[in-house]
């Protein structure tokens, strides 16, 4: 059985947990690449210790050397620095920004027809900076946010409303950032809407800390940011996209006019398939949502445009 060849960029915590459960899915063979010398071997043999107890057909492998990711179908970047107690992803910026512009040229000279998925963050910055730096056409290089906050604002609502997680259907989008947009007028608990099932307050506080998620595993863990769930995200994706499924999910996209937001990456909900992003259909939002939406988009520009990226 051949499998589809995906590289993993950064074999740390999200990098290789995104790897792992690659293989154990039977999605890809997987190629783990990080400049840390023996770091992306030594994880990827550990996996193949496992593939006999878990049965799973996909090889992961380890290197230092893009050569071995040549003719990749799809490359997932995660090389760069996870967020510690009291930072914001904004933090992060010029370190990541600079590991951004080493790891894209490569990554696209080895397999210039793949599809790639950015999760380094501040992921709206990092993805539209990757797609400067890549030369692809803005279908084939987006980035995992909204798939990890529409999961995260999931779990605190079927947490606060004791119900099955598989009945809520939840959707943030947004900036992957304190400027999210969790959507409690376009989430569903059975068939539902969530703004009609609960008091505004306690709508309001699901939404708050959905937004701050993230820093609340950040501040639990103190080396470094969450991995098991944005991991998983970037896994969903992987998946709508090798298997051509045409999955709408939200996802950090190059917005040309949706939503009155132009020449900038955000979460909105997307068509996913073999070709990337195939359709980005409108959600239908009130005056309130459309102005939250446009909030969040304008502390994207402003960043874009002081670190002079656009224009
Ligand atoms: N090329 C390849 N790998 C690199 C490079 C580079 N230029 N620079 C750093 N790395 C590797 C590191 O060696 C490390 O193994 O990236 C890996 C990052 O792993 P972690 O430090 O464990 O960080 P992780 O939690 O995986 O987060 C990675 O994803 O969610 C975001 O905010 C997070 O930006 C961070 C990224």
């Amino acid at each position: 059985m051949s499998y589809p060849k995906v590289t993993v960029v950064g074999a740390g915590q999200v990098g290789a947990t995104a790897a792992f459960l690659l293989a154990i899915r039977q999605v890809a063979d997987v190629v783990l690449v990080d400049v840390a010398e023996g770091l992306p071997q030594g994880k990827a043999l550990d996996m193949m210790h496992s593939r006999s107890v878990l049965q799973f057909g996909p090889r992961v492998s380890g290197t230092n050397d893009y050569a071995d990711t040549a003719g990749s179908d799809l490359v997932v970047v995660t090389a760069g620095l996870p967020r510690k107690p009291g930072m914001t992803r904004d933090d992060l910026l010029s370190a990541n920004a600079g590991i951004v512009r080493s790891v894209i040229p490569q990554v696209v000279s080895a397999s210039p027809d793949a599809i790639v998925i950015c999760v380094t963050n501040p992921l709206d910055i990092m993805t539209y900076l990757a797609l400067k730096e890549s030369g692809l056409p803005k279908e084939r290089i987006f980035g995992m946010g909204g798939v990890l906050d529409s999961a995260r604002f999931a779990y605190f609502i079927a947490k606060a409303l004791n119900v099955p997680i598989d009945s809520v259907e939840a959707l943030a989008c947004g900036a992957h950032g304190d400027a999210m947009v969790p959507l409690p007028r376009h989430s569903m608990v059975a068939g539902t809407v969530l703004a009609d099932t609960l008091p505004a307050d306690e709508v309001e506080a699901l939404v708050e800390r959905t937004v701050f998620g993230g820093a609340e595993v950040v501040a639990f863990l103190k080396t470094g940011s969450a991995f098991y769930a944005p991991a998983a995200s970037v896994v969903s994706m992987v998946e709508a996209v090798l298997g051509n499924t045409g999955a709408t999910v939200p996802s950090c996209v190059y917005l040309d006019g949706e939503y009155g937001v132009s020449d900038l990456y955000m979460s909105v909900p997307a068509t996913l398939g073999r070709d990337g992003v195939m359709a980005i259909p409108e959600l239908e939002l009130d005056d309130a949502d459309l102005r939250r939406m446009q909030a969040s988009a304008a502390t994207i520009a402003e960043a874009l445009d002081s670190m002079g990226l656009r224009g």
